[in-house]
């Protein structure tokens, strides 16, 4: 698609420099420093990252190579260094920071429970020496499908210390998409948990890993099992092994696998234009110095701060800034298992007043959500110890941004709104907020290092402000994705296919007003970005193709006033289409099937039928029609070429 013509109507004017209070006490609040950090990395690059990866990482065998770009796109960052992350997120704070709290975690019911770094430590090392001993190496894929539990963090970093390649699974996929994720990853072993506890109610995570390994994934041998709401659930006692019974006498210490830099540290599955996810694969050593930079230069980690990222561990934000970051940079990360809304609405801020949370990282949707519930919610609690607040995701809107700059965090806090994505592995766009001054829906501008460029079609830069164009990221950097798992070529031709594979395309378009703050306008491809979640349209479309009844489906986004973007889905069934366009029996059917195939994020929000979709004459599908049908807008398209113009009165609803 061509992002040519998309100039901006939205311009904000309004400009929020950081209090003096919080200038004062930042690790960064001056205008040079941060001037010096840009220079020097356009200057000398490699030494610039050079340097920073020997300060911030421990290594057990130092790097001579910095950057080798000789196997262009496939970059490799420090790859003659060997280092172990869960060393790096452990083992160098216990000496100085042993009993400091490393996680708060709070489960929905209420339950807490505090964990220092020499606890998590030994429950790190307890459970790597379990997996060693179920017979997980070096290299083997580990799928994790947890709840949002400690325990989730502990597979993780327990995975990163033996070598092991973690996937972790949302929890919120169903039992389909959590086999495929198996198998494309060819996993060994399968963690996961009885259930979850979330919105009152269970996750049967045990119920649905059982349905997926019964469908597939013969390439499972064990299945290790948490046991954490205790309710019954089946149990293959040739297969699976309780948690408790797998750590039971391990030692409490393990050596850590000292693996080179540029050794898998994960893989991370996301959606892409395609119906089929893409497993982002991540290194070790650039994808950890990414982390600790981001919560150093956009989080202003401090030693006591308490830092709670709402972000699942199943996403990229709940890995980079649940699972590794906080750690690396021995702060104490707060975890809470459930939904914003149990008891009511005001869960989020009674955890941020009973734990003293100091800075807070959430999605827009979340907060448009809680936005909704009415001040008086937030008011009843005592968020005075919020410093710091972030939004990742989406774009937000400057009303909502406004409301969390003044009802969370009363007009003192300043807001990182961090553009990243799961491929670049951290936060790239992003206000060093001690010096940056912040305008509501603007990323500000690229972190230091972090070469970012708006492009026209031809690879020409926009400098033109307010005009529209590619997003692209100019130099490799070294918390970047280094392949797709399994599909080396799709990773060439999704990111570096223009400008003769010169620039990362990130796929968003975005724009640059007069002082060069970005401002992200959307997708330029067929990912949806639903309560900031990435959902592939064709993905949606296989799952609704796969019902006896579908002939055809095509599915566009339409703008959520609170989950950002809704989805929306034509559908053409096999025999009649139903009296007047209605069958609601059909259409709840259908929304449970994709949350069958999917998960429930991905359930339509609007099924429209039709007996035919609009195609071009080379019968690709008009999706920018169904996209201003879906919208409820004017039809501004050529529709002469449509086969059937009646469908069009279907396609609107209209008969
Ligand atoms: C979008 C999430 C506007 C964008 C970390 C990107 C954003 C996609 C922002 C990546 C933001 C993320 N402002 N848009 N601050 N942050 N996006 O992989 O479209 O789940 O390409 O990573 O989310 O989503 P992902």
């Amino acid at each position: 698609m061509s992002v040519q013509n998309i100039d901006s109507v939205l311009q904000e004017e309004r400009l929020f420099p950081p209090s003096s209070d919080f200038v004062q006490a930042a690790a960064i609040n001056d205008a040079e420093t941060l001037a010096a950090l840009r220079r020097r990395a356009e200057e000398d690059y490699e030494g610039f990252w050079g340097d920073l990866a020997r300060q911030e990482l421990d290594w057990q065998t130092p790097f001579n190579n910095i950057l080798d770009q000789s196997r262009a796109p496939h970059f490799r960052w420090f790859h003659d260094g060997r280092l172990n992350v869960s060393y790096n997120c452990l083992d160098r704070h216990l000496e100085a920071r042993g009993d400091h709290p490393a996680i708060i975690f709070e489960g929905e019911q209420h339950d807490i429970k505090t964990l220092s770094y020499r606890e998590l430590h030994a429950q790190v090392c307890r459970f790597a020496n379990a997996l060693k001993a179920q017979g997980i190496a070096k290299g083997d894929r580990v799928v994790i499908y947890m709840p949002m539990t400690p325990e989730a963090v502990v597979a993780m970093q327990a995975c990163a210390r033996i070598g092991a390649v973690h996937s972790v699974v949302f929890g919120g996929f169903s039992a389909e998409s959590l086999k495929d994720r198996i198998e494309d990853a060819g996993a060994r072993m399968l963690i996961t948990a009885d259930g979850g506890n979330r919105g009152g109610k269970i996750i049967p995570l045990k119920q649905a890993a059982d349905k997926a390994l019964a469908h597939g994934c013969p390439s499972i041998e064990r299945v290790v099992v948490f046991k954490r709401t205790g309710h019954d659930v089946d149990f293959n006692a040739e297969r699976d092994v309780w948690w408790h019974d797998a750590i039971d006498g391990m030692d409490s210490s393990c050596e850590p696998e000292w693996v080179e830099a540029e050794h898998p540290l994960f893989l991370l599955y996301t959606s892409g234009s395609t119906g089929k996810p893409k497993g982002i694969q991540h290194a070790s050593g650039g994808y950890l110095l990414g982390a600790i930079l981001t919560m150093k230069w956009v989080f202003d980690i401090k030693d006591d701060d308490i830092y709670w990222c709402t972000a699942d561990v199943g996403w990229i934000t709940g890995h980079t800034y649940v699972a590794y970051g906080p750690l690396a940079v021995g702060s104490t990360a707060l975890i809470y298992e459930g939904a914003p809304t149990v008891p009511d609405s005001g869960r989020f801020w009674d955890i941020c007043e009973r734990h003293k949370v100091s800075v807070f990282y959430t999605a827009p949707t979340a907060i448009r959500a809680l936005m909704k519930c009415g001040d008086d919610i937030p008011a009843k609690y005592d968020l005075s110890t919020l410093r710091l607040l972030g939004t990742v995701g989406e774009p937000i809107n400057p009303e909502a941004w406004i409301w969390y700059h003044k009802v969370i965090g009363g007009e003192r806090c300043p807001i990182v709104d961090t553009w990243w994505q799961t491929e670049t592995g951290c936060n790239m766009i992003a206000p060093v907020p001690g010096v940056v001054a912040t305008k509501p829906g603007s990323c500000t501008l690229p972190l230091p290092g972090v070469m970012a460029d708006v492009v026209d079609d031809k690879g020409n830069s926009i400098r033109e402000p307010n005009k529209g164009g590619y997003l692209v990221i100019t130099k490799p950097w070294p918390s970047m994705l280094r392949t797709i798992w399994g599909d080396d070529e799709r990773y060439v031709s999704t990111y570096w296919p223009k400008f003769d594979g010169k620039y990362y395309l990130a796929g968003d378009s975005a724009r640059r007003d007069k002082d060069g703050y970005f401002w992200i306008m959307g997708r330029i491809d067929d990912v949806l970005n639903v309560s900031g979640h990435r959902l592939g349209t064709m993905e949606v479309e296989s799952a609704l193709v796969a019902h006896p009844r579908v002939a055809e489906a095509a599915v566009v986004g339409r703008p959520d006033e609170i989950k950002g973007e809704a989805i929306f889905a034509y559908v053409v069934l096999k025999g009649d289409r139903p009296e007047g366009g209605v069958d609601r029996a059909l259409t709840k059917e259908l929304r449970a099937w994709v949350a069958e195939q999917i998960g429930p994020i991905a359930k339509p929000d609007d099924i429209r039928y039709a007996d035919n979709l609009p195609k071009t004459r080379s019968g690709k599908i008009m999706r920018r029609l169904l996209r201003s049908i879906a919208q409820g807008e004017e039809i501004t398209q050529d529709t002469s070429t449509l086969e059937n113009e009646g469908i069009l009165l279907q396609l609107q609803g209209k008969a």
